[in-house]
């Protein structure tokens, strides 16, 4: 017999579609493999990442001993935390005793539910959302995540926190207590950046409830020119000067190697924050989730190489551009309709509501409609960004170029074939 929260976990394995399909196309050996729309990752950097590690990095003994061992650990949260500082553009320099480095930010998450919440109580995360969070709090800790429903325009305007309010009151009503509010900026999966003036009504809206303010951050370099002047430059909670707007102990960035390093195997990822309790209760769980010395190793090599950095974070946003313009002018010429003025992260957040087979449930419409895309060769995961309007699905662009056209034409072929179908 296992634990109750053992079985409770399991149950989750039984949800229809909760873990994706392996992609296993390849335009030589494999050209009528499956290409996946679904998994956050940046295919076309990872090249570059593998060249810098084959070229670069030397292994030495401390790459493969403990961690409590080695001199390597002390030199990460210096590197990690002046690379932080910039990218982030922080209103001081990130301390590197502020920085603390863990495995990945999936398992920070993890960490964050076990030390600021009890089991049972709530996280506040507007939606759509990266829907893995769900996992991430609730495995381990616990923890349940409460969602604000909002539609994409408002999630980004500074009247969020209306709704915030109303899901804190609702939560209350039904004997969940708030501890957080989790932001995602840039937002996974709409693909926009927060504006500073949401940004400091949200931090008020925390200080105000004394709810912590989790902010995942770890698409801050994968920003990117799309020509419109209406999208909003990427912001970092923490460039803001926070005083009069919210405890800094309050705030917390998830940052890590996955995103803006293309690199989501390495596993290696940071937390800053200036609460030096939750550090502490951290470092009790770091048993269970410190880095590889062998990713430290890596990512300490590549931060100390500030001006590869520079090239990798310039010819990222580069290749972001094009494959967003590629993917973008595609869905316009279908006339499908897409969240417009994303300039961020490696998403399209796309309206197929209109593919939609008949069905009294949403989420099984979208579970038909998702076996539809595998029966074509095409993953996109449904219902996984628990948006509360049916049939968006997150489309991930950041794909070598073979792979996104021949995916788009996939796609955009079913749809076509499907759409009289539906009579829309
Ligand atoms: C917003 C967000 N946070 C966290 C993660 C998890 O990152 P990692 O795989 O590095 O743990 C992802 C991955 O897709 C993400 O999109």
């Amino acid at each position: 017999m296992l634990s109750s929260r053992a079985l409770k976990n399991i149950e989750q394995l039984g949800r229809p579609w909760r873990f994706a399909p392996t992609p296993d196309y390849d335009p030589e050996t494999n050209p009528k493999g499956l290409i996946s729309f679904g998994f956050a990752e940046n295919r076309p950097m990872r090249a570059e990442i593998v060249k810098f590690i084959n070229e670069k990095v030397v292994f030495t003994l401390d790459s493969i001993s403990y961690r409590s061992t080695t001199v390597l650990n002390a030199r990460l949260p210096g590197v990690a935390a002046a690379h932080m500082s910039k990218a982030l553009n922080s209103h001081t320099s990130i301390k590197p005793e502020d920085v603390f480095v863990a495995d990945c930010p999936t398992s920070m998450g993890s960490m964050l539910g076990f030390n600021l919440a009890a089991p049972g109580e709530g996280i506040l995360v507007n939606r759509p959302v990266y829907g893995r969070f769900e996992l991430d709090y609730g495995i381990e800790a616990g923890v349940e995540i409460v969602y604000a429903d909002t539609d994409t325009e408002v999630a980004f305007m500074p009247d969020i926190v209306e709704k915030y309010e109303q899901a804190l009151a609702d939560a209350k009503e039904r004997g969940v207590i708030i501890r957080a509010v989790l932001l995602v900026n840039p937002h996974n999966p709409v693909g926009r950046c927060y504006p500073v003036k949401t940004l400091k009504h949200i931090a008020r809206f925390c200080d105000r409830h004394k709810l912590h303010l989790i902010s995942d951050e770890v698409y801050a370099s994968c920003v990117f020119e799309t020509g419109d002047p209406e999208a909003v430059p990427f912001t970092s909670i923490l460039s803001l000067d926070l005083k009069n707007l919210i405890d800094p102990n309050l705030v917390h960035v998830l940052y890590g190697f996955s995103k803006d390093f293309a690199s989501g195997g390495l596993r290696l990822g940071f937390l800053v924050t200036q609460n030096e309790q939750l550090r502490l209760a951290c470092k009790m769980c770091s048993r269970f989730h410190s880095p590889s010395q062998a990713a430290v190793t890596i990512g300490i090599a590549i931060l100390e190489d500030q001006p590869f950095v520079e090239r990798f974070t310039a010819k990222t946003r580069e290749s972001l551009a094009a494959s967003y313009k590629m993917a973008t002018s595609t869905l316009d010429r279908a006339g499908i309709n897409y969240v417009k003025g994303g300039n961020a992260g490696f998403f399209i957040y796309v309206d197929l509501s209109p593919f939609l087979p008949d069905g009294d449930f949403i989420r099984e419409q979208e579970f038909a409609l998702a076996e539809r895309f595998l029966d074509a060769g095409v993953f996109l995961h449904p219902g996984e960004e628990h948006g509360k309007d049916a049939g968006w699905f997150r489309l991930v662009f950041s794909q070598d170029e073979s792979a996104l056209k021949e995916g788009l034409r996939r796609l955009v072929l079913l749809l076509s074939v499907l759409k009289p179908a539906t009579g829309s």
